[in-house]
């Protein structure tokens, strides 16, 4: 089978991290034999200047007729002033949207080499984490009515989930669960929101009937935010609502001092995933060759292993980071304070790719 990829290399960095991320992918075809078809797409700011459009039908199309999509990152300063529909990030919801990818994977953890990166305090940071944030992805406030009234001086957004909704993803993040220490949080704020009411009562329903041997709590969405700095080793996975899990996953990953080194899975009922750092796209380093390509080599490494099942393939790139992180090399974004000699992104991607020819 030759497995087909969508590249959408974005915006900013996104270019040379997904083109990092597709010579990883190569080697691991030449190692393992395995195979992968690529194909470019454009979307975001660089669709927007080419075709007057964020998401031309065309990307759409393409993703859909593909096996997966490695995505870089949208947006930049350039596109701040267009309007609303027409901004770079309507590309990325889009895609969610059409793609049915409603639920969002992104794993936060301490790297054993790069403790010293992780913005806790020390005797916190010790204890270490590896949490799973699972993310509602195409439904609540970001997808709800919106609008303003005729005088243009209030507006509103809707929070709106129904049972199915929480449902799928919900047993999404069980299922994940089960594959870790069986622990899910589930995040909301329900002494004050209804769609947080039905969000808790149907976890705990699927919960009760198909998953009793998952441990199930509920946390406060403030709450959460405080407990991933006080204690993040408490978590193992936590399930929630979209506009939560943005910002949770942004705390999560900043408090692991390396957000260049996160990856992200979109995924829906299909074995079709989107698979795309948790950076964005990084405008003012953009061709500098200074970003750091490994959240977006550990993208591809999720899509192996959650699209298309090579979880030999998977493990070896995923080792290959540890073993390059070990030996030391590091970016300008994980560099030890005052550490002078960090590399290239080019130079980090070349050693990466040298651990798979070798491992
Ligand atoms: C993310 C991003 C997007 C989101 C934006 C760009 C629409 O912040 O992937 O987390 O909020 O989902
Ligand atoms: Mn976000």
């Amino acid at each position: 089978m030759i497995y087909k990829i969508a590249i959408v290399p974005g915006d900013g960095i996104g270019p040379e991290v997904t083109g990092a991320a597709s010579d990883v992918l190569k080697a691991v075809s030449e190692r393992f034999g395995c195979e992968f078809e690529f194909n470019e797409y454009l979307a975001g700011g660089c669709a927007l200047d080419k075709y007057g459009v964020p998401l031309p039908q065309e990307t759409i199309d393409g993703c859909l007729a593909s096996d997966s999509v490695l995505l870089g990152a949208v947006g930049g300063p350039k596109w701040d002033a267009v309007p609303n529909h027409m901004r770079p990030e309507k590309a990325l919801l889009g895609l969610r949207k059409e793609l049915g990818l409603f639920t969002n994977l992104r794993p936060a953890s301490i790297q054993p080499a790069l403790a010293d990166a992780c913005v806790l305090r020390p005797d916190i940071a010790a204890k270490g984490f590896d949490l799973m944030i699972v993310r509602e992805l195409t439904g609540g406030i970001y997808f709800g009515d919106r609008g303003r009234n005729e005088a243009g001086d209030a507006a509103y957004d809707t929070e709106s989930y129904s049972v199915a909704e929480i449902e799928r993803v919900a047993r999404r993040a069980f299922e994940t669960a089960r594959k870790r220490r069986g622990h899910v949080t589930s995040v909301d704020k329900a002494n004050v929101l209804e769609t947080s009411r039905l969000w808790r009562e149907s976890v705990h329903r699927l919960g009760e009937t198909e998953y009793p041997d998952v441990r199930l709590d509920d946390m406060y969405v403030d709450n959460a935010a405080m407990q991933i700095i006080r204690d993040p080793s408490f978590f193992d996975v936590i399930v929630t609502s979209n506009m939560f899990g943005d910002i949770l996953s942004d705390e999560a990953s900043q408090v692991t001092g390396s957000i260049g080194l996160l990856a992200s899975a979109s995924l829906g009922s299909s074995s079709r995933g989107m698979y795309e750092p948790i950076h964005g796209s990084a405008p003012d380093i953009a061709g500098k060759d200074i970003a750091n390509p490994i959240a977006a080599i550990l993208s591809a490494a999720m899509m192996l292993r959650y699209s298309f099942n090579l979880a030999e393939e998977a493990d070896a790139v995923e080792k290959a980071v540890a073993d390059v992180l070990a030996d030391g090399l590091r970016t300008a974004d994980i560099k030890a304070p005052g550490q002078t000699d960090f590399i290239k992104g080019s130079e980090m991607k070349k050693a990466v790719l040298e651990k798979i020819g070798r491992n």
